[in-house]
């Protein structure tokens, strides 16, 4: 399975290097050339690879996005089309919205099934993640199975929460951002 980062700043090249680490072939984006990107890579997740986000994502099979969310509308949703898409962003301040920030992203991205998770956990506690408990979110039953698969072999423990309506309760705000404790805790 074919990972995509986009977002190349504090969470993405976390992200991707714990893929890496997990044996899994991984690319990873910012905004703008590649090249901009590259000594971050080089540094902070060796043996990703820089790409524009559309390259990235044209190639992947799951898409993380860790961009911020007011970058997130700058994203093409054509491209998404068919991919399962982890959703790590969170709306700051919290948002007054009755619907969670993960349904507006899946509604956007109408053609790609999206799970909500790791927006809860700061990126500094997700590495090392051993035993680290993450919630997920979504309304695909096979897209929870890919992205729970994901997160047990980069070293997470997933907890199913529910739909992305009930990936609320991991948004900013909630009593449960958070909150997720590793095992040892
Ligand atoms: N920081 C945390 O501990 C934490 C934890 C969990 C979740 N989150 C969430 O994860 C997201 C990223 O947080 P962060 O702290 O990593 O942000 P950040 O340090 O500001 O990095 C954002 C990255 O996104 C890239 N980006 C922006 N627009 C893009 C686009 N259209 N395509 C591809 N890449 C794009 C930026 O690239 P350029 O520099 O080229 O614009 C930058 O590399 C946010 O939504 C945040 O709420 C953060």
């Amino acid at each position: 399975m074919k990972i995509a980062v986009l977002g190349a700043g504090h969470v993405g090249p976390v992200i991707a290097r714990l893929a890496l680490a997990a044996g899994y072939p991984v690319a990873i984006a910012g905004s703008g050339d590649p090249s901009r990107i590259e000594m971050i890579t080089e540094f902070l997740a060796p043996g990703a690879v820089p790409l524009s986000a559309s390259d990235a994502v044209a190639d992947a099979d799951l898409v993380v996005l860790a961009i911020p969310w007011h970058r997130f509308a700058t994203l093409e949703p054509a491209l998404f089309a068919g991919k399962v898409v982890i959703d790590a962003m969170n709306h700051w301040p919290p948002a007054e919205e009755p619907q969670g920030t993960s349904e507006e992203v899946a509604r956007r991205l109408a053609g790609a099934d999206v799970v909500k998770t790791l927006n809860h956990i700061a990126y500094q506690d997700m590495e090392p993640p051993a035993g680290h408990a993450v919630g997920v979110a979504g309304d695909s039953p096979a897209a929870l199975e890919v992205v729970s698969e994901f997160l047990s072999r980069i070293g997470f423990e997933p907890m199913r929460v529910g739909s992305l309506f009930d990936g609320r309760l991991l948004e900013p705000g909630s009593p449960a951002f958070g909150k997720f404790a590793k095992e040892s805790e």
